[in-house]
């Protein structure tokens, strides 16, 4: 482990692992020790990388997978990750054109392939934020088959201490912003990056096709009678694809 500087990065201490576990677990150890907000654990690869809902988040060399504590004197609701999504894309778009997706509520989509994850995690006043970006096109081939891995190669020509720093920078400022005006700030954009916006969806056992967001974040479904329904977690299934 040794600790880095990054461009633009001058909120906490950067530790930088050529191998770690997870990004976020250990910056948890870190936070339970006090360490500051703006802290942020960097790995070269993960052997123990987690996703929502308990699964794996296979992490080999090649991609980005970092974590950053922010401390917050109130509860950080869950639509957080939605907006630290919005934060990611808006820098990835400047330095590589891409557009890009989120698809309700964690996940980066270039096309119709997942290319990043975003897991969000809440407790005694401490957020911790872990961000993984598939970049390498031979490693990202390999991970969850199923779920249509694709890549950001395009960020292989960036050095990755100017991406994670722009992207922290970009974060901490949309954090602030939620803090004090919440999901209802970043509604507009948010309904102008989700990829679900008008799609037949499955989430768990509600189906319909997804017509809005609400103000916190929740997805607001139709179904084929017209009723709507508010979605507030689960995994969402397409049925069909754009
Ligand atoms: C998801 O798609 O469900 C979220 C994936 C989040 C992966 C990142 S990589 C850095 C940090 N450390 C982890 O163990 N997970 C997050």
């Amino acid at each position: 482990m040794k600790e880095i500087k990054l461009p633009g990065w001058d909120m906490g201490p950067v530790f930088f692992f050529d191998s770690i576990g997870s990004t976020s677990d250990y910056l948890r150890e870190l936070a339970l020790k006090g360490s500051r907000s703006g802290t942020v654990v960097w790995g070269r690869k993960q052997t123990e990388g987690r996703g929502r809902r308990g699964k794996k988040w296979f992490s080999p060399p090649g991609g980005l997978y970092f974590s950053v504590l922010l401390h917050s004197p109130q509860m950080i609701e869950p639509s957080f990750s939605l907006v630290a999504a919005g934060s990611v894309i808006r820098v990835l778009g400047e330095k590589t054109g891409l557009e890009l997706k989120i698809k309700w509520p964690n996940d980066i989509y270039r096309k119709s392939s997942k290319v990043g994850g975003i897991l969000c995690e809440n407790f005694s006043g401490k957020l911790i934020v872990g961000i993984g970006l598939n970049i390498d096109p031979i490693n990202s081939s390999k991970i969850d088959p199923g779920n249509s891995p694709g890549n950001l190669s395009e960020l292989q020509a960036h050095p990755s201490e100017e991406v994670i720093g722009f992207i922290l920078r970009e974060l901490v400022g949309d954090f602030k912003i939620f803090q004090d005006k919440g999901f209802a700030f970043f509604l507009e954009e948010q309904k102008a990056l989700s990829y679900l916006m008008g799609r037949a969806v499955r989430i768990d056992s509600s189906g319909g096709r997804v017509v809005n967001y609400g103000p916190r974040g929740q997805l607001i479904l139709e179904n084929s009678e017209g009723f709507f329904r508010e979605i507030w977690q689960g995994t969402v299934v397409l049925l069909e694809e754009g």
